[in-house]
Order: C-alpha cells, then sequence, then structure tokens
C-alpha cells in the first residue's frame, strides 16, 4: 500500500506540494480544503496530468477531513497568505485560529501522522498545532529552514556562477527577520563562503535571504512565494516517507537545546520514518549565539501573544 499524505489547504503553496508529490510518486494525497470544488477540481486536474507525468499516485479532493484519515503525515498549508506591507507576524490572529480548527480535525483521524506546518507566522503556528494535537515533539515540525537555506544556496548560486547543486547552506532560528544564516556552515563545494565571498558581499546575501519572503510578495502583490516553499515541505516529506534521515533545517520544539525551553525554533535536525529523530547541536561562536537567542525572544513574543488573543 502506497503512504498517504494529506495536504490541507489546496490554495498555491498546498497544490504545488500535491503536484511535487505526487510527480515524485512518493505516496498517495488527499488534498483538503474549505472552499467547495476547489480541492476535488485540482486533484482532478493533477490526476489527469499523471498519463503526461507518468506516475501512478492517487489524488483525492475533498472538503471533509475524513478523506484524511490514516495519513503518515499531514501538511498544513491552510491560511492566509501575506499581501504588501504584511508581516509573517501580521498573520498570527487569523492564521491561529484556522490552524486549530484544521490540526484539530487532522490529528484526530490520523493519530499515528507527522506534522508538517507551513501556515505562517511559522514558529507560533507550530505552537499551536503541538499544543492542539498532543502530538509527541518529535511528530510536530515547521518548515521553514529548508526554504531559507534554499533561498541563501540560490543567492550564493548566482553571485559565484556555480551549479546551485555544489552550494550547501545553513539558517537557523525563527522564520522571520531575526533568522540566522550562519556563513562559516555556507560552502560551495565544500569551501566555506567566508573564502570565497568578501564580508560585504556575503552580508548582502544575508540580508537578502532575511528578506526572501517579502521580496517575492512586492513582486506577486497578491500573495506570497510558493513554489519554493512547497518544494522545502516536499523534501522534509520525502526524507520521512523514504526513512532517509537527512540533516535537514526544520522548526522543532526545544526542551534545553541551545539554551532554548518550550519554543519552535529552527535548528538542524535528522529527518526518518518517526520524524525529528535527532536535534542536532553545533557550537556557535558567541555572536551566533546572540544572534539565535534574540530569534528565540521575538519567538517567545509571538507565544505570549497568542496566549492574549486565544
Ligand atoms: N480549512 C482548510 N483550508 C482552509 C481553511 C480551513 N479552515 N482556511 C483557509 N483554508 C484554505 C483557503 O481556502 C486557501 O485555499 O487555505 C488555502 C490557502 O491558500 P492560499 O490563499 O493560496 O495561500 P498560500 O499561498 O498557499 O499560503 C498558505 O502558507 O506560506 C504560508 O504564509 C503562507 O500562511 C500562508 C500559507
Amino acid at each position: 500500500m502506497n503512504k498517504k499524505v494529506s495536504v490541507i489547504g489546496a490554495g498555491n503553496v498546498g497544490a504545488t506540494v500535491a503536484q511535487r508529490l505526487a510527480e515524485k510518486e512518493l505516496c498517495d494525497v488527499a488534498l483538503i480544503d474549505i472552499v467547495e470544488g476547489v480541492p476535488q477540481g485540482k486533484a482532478l486536474d493533477l490526476t489527469e496530468a499523471a498519463p503526461i507525468e507518468k506516475h501512478d499516485a492517487h489524488l483525492a479532493g475533498s472538503n471533509s477531513y475524513e478523506a484524511s484519515a490514516g495519513s503518515d503525515i499531514i501538511i498544513i498549508t491552510a491560511g492566509i497568505p501575506r499581501k504588501p506591507g504584511m508581516s509573517r507576524d501580521d498573520l498570527i490572529s487569523t492564521n491561529a485560529k484556522i490552524m486549530k480548527i484544521v490540526t484539530k480535525q487532522a490529528a484526530e483521524l490520523s493519530p499515528e501522522a507527522i506534522l508538517i506546518i507551513v501556515s505562517n507566522p511559522l514558529d507560533a503556528m507550530c505552537q499551536v498545532a503541538y499544543e492542539t494535537s498532543g502530538f509527541p515533539r518529535n511528530r510536530v515540525m515547521g518548515m521553514a529552514g529548508v526554504l531559507d537555506s534554499a533561498r541563501f544556496r540560490a543567492f550564493i548560486a548566482m553571485e559565484l556562477d556555480v551549479s546551485v547543486e555544489n552550494t550547501h547552506a545553513f539558517v537557523l532560528g525563527g522564520h522571520g527577520d531575526t533568522m540566522v544564516p550562519l556563513p562559516r556552515y555556507s560552502t560551495v563545494a565544500g569551501i566555506p563562503i567566508t573564502e570565497l565571498l568578501s564580508s560585504e558581499r556575503i552580508d548582502a546575501l544575508i540580508d537578502r535571504t532575511r528578506k526572501g519572503g517579502a521580496e517575492i510578495v512586492g513582486l506577486l502583490k497578491t500573495g506570497s512565494a510558493f513554489y519554493a516553499p512547497a518544494s522545502a515541505a516536499v523534501e522534509m516529506a520525502e526524507s520521512i516517507l523514504k526513512d532517509k534521515k537527512k540533516i535537514l533545517p526544520c522548526a522543532a520544539y526545544l526542551e534545553g537545546e541551545y539554551g532554548i525551553n518550550g519554543l519552535f525554533i529552527g535548528v538542524p535536525v535528522k529527518l526518518g520514518a518517526s520524524g525529528i529523530e535527532e536535534i542536532i547541536q553545533i557550537k556557535l561562536t558567541d555572536d551566533e549565539n546572540a544572534a539565535l537567542q534574540k530569534s528565540a525572544d521575538a519567538v517567545a513574543e509571538l507565544k505570549a501573544l497568542l496566549k492574549e488573543i486565544a
């Protein structure tokens, strides 16, 4: 039997996630949305592309959570996206309400599933999903670091005119302006970028990475990025479905790691069949540590805001 992944929210990110999961033939996909006809229409359209794309993944669209029952993974993209001038944090009250409803219904029908949260503000939405589902921390995670480091990698490749495949990048912290890209762990064919680029150019690439989401929002005007976010969520799902044990930066609930307690924040984790199998702790310099703590403070403020609006 094929593995099953449910994608909640059949908008730009959700539909693209469904497409990539199916076209990589990783699993069957249930696409769920509240808007009548949309998940059904998109699932049917993707099914009709299957003979050309050459996959036998089964796609089903529904407005009912029943269709998500028995999922191995649930990817939550439901919510409203950013508009120009909005920060990810401005979405908090609307998306927290949606996240609660969605998690409750989906988690009840798939009690063994692994939750991958995509909706923003990411770290706070992970907190809502974690508390609402009651799942253990290895089965609740957020997609942010894979996207942020993919953006950093794309900018490094453009700057040095090299293949993106040669690039690796490391981004820690919350998914927001306080994210912490680590240049000394970011490499091209194993060579740290600190040996290939001036500190001014590295700073410029880091700044563009931090504002990567806003740059796309500014261009699209009516929504936020979805191709790269979908790719990032699918890379996480693939590592879990195939038990690949990739080390990927993900939002994880920390209980003392990196000196942070009781918060979701981006850290390198090992992703395998049981979800987060290990939180990888690396030694940070004093400056890096200070930047991570500052990022954790920003996430803690959002967590406090969640309590106020609950
Ligand atoms: N249950 C199911 N689906 C819902 C619910 C709900 N309670 N509320 C909203 N949705 C659906 C909407 O109907 C819509 O189809 O979520 C979908 C969101 O899709 P888009 O508006 O296209 O937004 P998208 O670009 O996909 O972004 C979704 O991901 O990257 C983040 O910041 C982004 O929080 C946003 C989320």
